[in-house]
C-alpha cells in the first residue's frame, strides 16, 4: 500500500518512528510529510532513514513534481499521528498552508487521524467540534487512550499503541483494494415511521450512520451499491443508487423491489416491529369525552426473515441486531438466539441504551457468522472501522 504519514507537532511524534517502522516492516510505501512544528520533536534526518524517501514540511521544495497534489493521489491511505489540535483544527477549516494540508485535501484514499493531547484540548467544545466535522466527512478519527501525558497529568489525550493504530488504519486502507468489484450490495439505513395520522408517528431512534458508513465502504472497496434510506439524519453519500422511504411498507417494497439482483443485502436499518392498525386520514383530536386516544397496533412484515425465505442461491443476507442485556441473557446470548430465529449468513450485534449505538459516531459490535464457530468482536470504534470489519468478513465469505 502506498501510504502517507503525516506527524503533526506534539511529543508524541517520538513514538510515531516505530509507527513508520511497522508500517514498512509489514512491506508498505510510506512517504512521511512532518509538520513544520513536528520537526521540533523528531529531526527530517530521522524520517528520511526510516522511510527511505527525502522528507519535506513545505509545498516550495520540488515544485516541478508538483509533490503537494501528487503524493495526496497516489496514497491509498493517509494516516496523521500525533493529530495535534491545531492540525485537526486546520484540516476541519480546509486550510491549505502547509504540504501535509495541502495533500490531505487532494486525497481520494481512506484518511484516519490518532490525535494526541492534553485533555484540557482534546476536551475543549473547539476541538470536539473540529472532530465531529472530521468525522461527518468520512476521515476516522481514533479516540485517544486515557493514561499518562507529557507531564505529571493523567487524563483522555494519550496516543494509543502504534500497533492498535497500524491495525485501524491498515483495516480502512484494505477499502482502496477494490476487493468487491462486480458485486451487487442492497443495504438499508436509518429508521422507519409508522404513522397515526398526518402529523404523528412511532418512530426509533436510528440516524442511518451504520448503514451509510456501510454503503461508503462497499462503494470505496468497488461494489454497486442500492442504499435505501428510511428517515437518516446524516448526508447521504454520493456514487450509490439511492431510494428514500419513511414507512415499513414502503422499506419492504423497496427492498422487494431490488432484493433479487443483489449478491450481498445488509439490513441496517431498524424497522418497526409494530404499527397503528388504523391511520386516521385527519389529525386526532382531544376530545372532552375521551383524554388519551386508544392506539391499537398490528405487528409488522419481518423483512429480513421474508429475504432469508426467498433467498436466491449464492445470496449472502446480514442483519443488525440491537439489543439490551436482561436478567434472562447477555447481548450475545440474545444475538445468537436471534441469528437462530432469523437464519441470516451473517448478524452484526450490538448494545444499545440511551447513549449507546444510536446516533453516536462510535460503536462497539460482535458479529455472529451462521456457519463459523467463533465470533468477532470489534471494540469501540467509529462506524467506518466497524463498516469495515463486517465488510472483511463478507469479501471472504462470497469470495
Ligand atoms: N428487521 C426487519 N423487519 C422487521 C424488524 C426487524 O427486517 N420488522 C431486521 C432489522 O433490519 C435487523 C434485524 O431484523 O437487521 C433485527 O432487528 P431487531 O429490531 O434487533 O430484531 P427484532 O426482529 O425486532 O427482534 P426483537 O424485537 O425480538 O429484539
Amino acid at each position: 500500500m502506498n501510504i502517507v504519514l503525516g506527524v503533526g507537532g506534539g511529543i508524541a511524534a517520538y513514538k510515531v518512528a516505530s509507527l513508520l517502522r511497522l508500517l514498512k516492516e509489514a512491506g508498505h510505501d510510506v512517504h512521511v510529510v512532518p509538520t513544520q512544528a513536528a520537526l521540533n520533536f523528531v529531526g527530517q534526518a530521522t524520517w528520511e532513514s526510516l522511510s527511505g524517501h527525502p522528507v519535506t514540511s513545505e509545498v516550495w521544495h520540488d515544485v516541478s513534481g508538483v509533490p503537494h497534489v501528487a503524493l495526496g493521489q497516489n496514497a491509498d491511505l493517509i494516516l496523521v499521528a500525533p493529530a495535534t489540535a491545531d492540525l485537526i483544527s486546520r484540516t476541519a477549516s480546509g486550510a491549505a498552508n502547509d504540504l501535509l494540508t495541502n495533500i490531505l485535501l487532494t486525497a481520494r484514499c481512506p484518511i484516519v487521524f490518532a490525535p494526541a493531547m492534553h485533555t484540557e484540548m482534546w476536551e475543549n467544545s473547539a476541538t470536539v467540534e473540529n472532530v465531529a466535522t472530521l468525522r461527518s466527512r468520512g476521515i476516522t478519527v481514533i479516540d485517544p487512550e486515557v493514561g499518562r501525558l507529557t507531564g505529571a497529568d493523567t487524563g483522555p489525550g494519550r496516543l494509543p499503541d502504534v500497533e492498535q493504530i497500524a491495525q485501524i488504519a491498515l483495516a480502512q486502507g484494505i477499502k482502496t483494494e477494490k476487493d468487491l468489484t462486480g458485486k451487487k450490495f442492497l443495504i438499508t439505513a436509518g429508521g422507519t415511521r409508522e404513522y397515526i395520522d398526518p402529523v404523528r408517528f412511532i418512530g426509533n431512534r436510528s440516524s442511518g450512520k451504520q448503514g451509510v458508513a456501510l454503503a461508503v465502504a462497499a462503494r470505496d472497496r468497488g461494489a454497486q451499491v442500492t442504499l435505501i434510506c428510511a428517515n437518516i439524519s446524516v448526508t447521504p453519500p454520493s456514487g450509490v443508487q439511492l431510494i428514500n422511504v419513511e414507512t415499513s411498507v414502503e422499506l419492504s417494497d423497496a427492498v422487494r423491489s431490488q432484493s433479487k439482483k443483489a449478491d450481498v443485502i445488509i439490513m441496517a436499518a431498524a424497522v418497526a416491529d409494530f404499527t397503528p392498525s388504523n391511520y386516521s386520514e385527519t389529525k386526532i383530536k382531544k376530545t372532552e369525552d375521551k383524554l388519551v386516544p386508544d392506539i391499537e397496533l398490528k405487528r409488522t412484515e419481518d423483512i429480513l426473515q421474508s429475504l432469508v425465505a426467498t433467498k436466491s442461491p449464492g445470496q449472502y443476507i446480514v442483519g443488525f441486531a440491537a439489543e439490551t442485556g436482561d436478567s434472562h441473557a447477555s447481548v450475545v446470548e440474545h444475538g445468537l438466539a436471534k441469528l437462530n430465529r432469523k437464519n441470516c449468513d451473517l448478524l452484526v450485534v450490538n448494545e444499545v441504551g440511551r447513549n449507546k449505538g444510536f446516533g453516536t459516531d462510535e460503536n462497539a459490535v460482535v458479529i455472529l457468522a451462521k456457519d463459523a464457530q467463533s465470533s468477532i468482536e470489534v471494540p469501540s470504534s467509529s462506524k467506518n472501522v466497524i463498516a469495515g470489519e463486517v465488510l472483511n468478513v463478507i469479501a471472504k465469505a462470497i469470495r
